[in-house]
């Protein structure tokens, strides 16, 4: 009996202690979440349609308009911003807190600076959602006008993590003209909704190759669904990105393209991407005051 009452008073100890440190984790996100002013999460239903490229392309520009910037790469499984920054360094933890990669005057978290290249990350959705949740509780973001979350594709625990816990403004939804993207994207746009996301927009990537010696235009993927999609749903079509060599290029070469080819066709397709997310950002700061 005794042996029976000590166990359950242990049992009961280690519960109380587990709701502490969930309580405690809560309160550090909220604190993170407290110096950032506006969050965004870049997400489709499909995969390889060019969220990562679009998630470090719109936060680079938003730094060039002299906006400080954060990147979470929130994609536990298939994590790609550090290669795409050309970052090869392993994560430092400083008094139990993580401290972020700045490149190019912008600071990056990613689980791929905690695993050896090439490896898997096999886990099951709850430790992907707590390791994005660490991202969000221990990471020494700082101040930020603009903290960019680039998701995996589907609707599944990463997307559910990052909308209940980092609490977007904004979703971006990128998909191609293609209609098997736009099929995802119309549930990555239901699921923003249902998550009660405030803004959402449409990106339509790939849209269109302009051949480099006729100068013709190849829709290779079709064109248009991403404005169709955004019609249909009644939110703002963001705008199309061509196919574009150098994008892929400065890609994998680490270097986001907005911050080489400053005064090019893709520059200006992300500038005004930029300027509509951001336009309606200061609308929901104008609400909210
Ligand atoms: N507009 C573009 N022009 C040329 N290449 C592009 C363009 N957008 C993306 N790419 C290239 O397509 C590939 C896939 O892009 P990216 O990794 O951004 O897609 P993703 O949606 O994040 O993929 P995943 O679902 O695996 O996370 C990359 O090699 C990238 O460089
Ligand atoms: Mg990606």
């Amino acid at each position: 009996m005794v042996q029976d009452s000590t166990a359950n008073r242990n049992g009961e100890i280690m519960e109380t202690n587990k709701e502490q440190k969930v309580l405690e984790e809560k309160k550090r996100i909220e604190e993170t979440i407290s110096q950032i002013e506006h969050r965004i999460a870049v997400f489709s239903g499909k995969g390889g349609v060019g969220k990562s490229t679009v998630a470090v392309n719109l936060a680079y520009m938003l730094q060039q308009e002299s906006k400080s910037v954060g990147i979470l790469d929130a994609d536990i499984t298939g994590p790609n911003v550090l290669k795409m920054l050309g970052i090869n360094d392993e994560a430092i933890v400083i008094n139990e807190r993580i401290i972020p990669f700045e490149k190019y005057d912008a600071k990056i978290i990613s689980i791929a600076s905690m695993i050896k290249a090439g490896q898997p990350v096999i886990w099951r959705g709850p430790m992907r959602s707590k390791m994005i949740q660490q991202f969000l509780a221990d990471v020494e973001w700082g101040k930020l006008d603009y903290l960019v979350a680039d998701l995996p594709p589907g609707t599944g625990d990463e997307i559910l993590t990052i909308t209940q816990q980092m609490k977007p403004e904004y979703a971006v939804i990128v998909t191609t003209p293609q209609e098997v993207s736009i099929i995802d994207a119309e549930r990555a746009v239901n699921m923003a909704k249902k998550m009660e996301v405030p803004f959402i927009g449409i990106v339509e990537n790939m849209s269109g190759f302009a051949c480099p010696h006729c100068g013709k235009v190849l829709n290779i993927f079709g064109e248009g669904g991403g404005k169709t999609l955004a019609d249909n749903y009644g939110v703002p079509f963001l705008g199309s990105i061509p196919i574009d060599l150098h994008t892929r290029i400065y890609g994998d070469h680490g270097v986001p393209v907005v911050l080489k080819e400053t005064e090019s066709e893709i520059s200006d397709v992300f500038r005004s991407i930029a300027s509509k997310i951001e336009f309606q950002s200061q609308e929901t700061m104008a609400d909210i005051v």
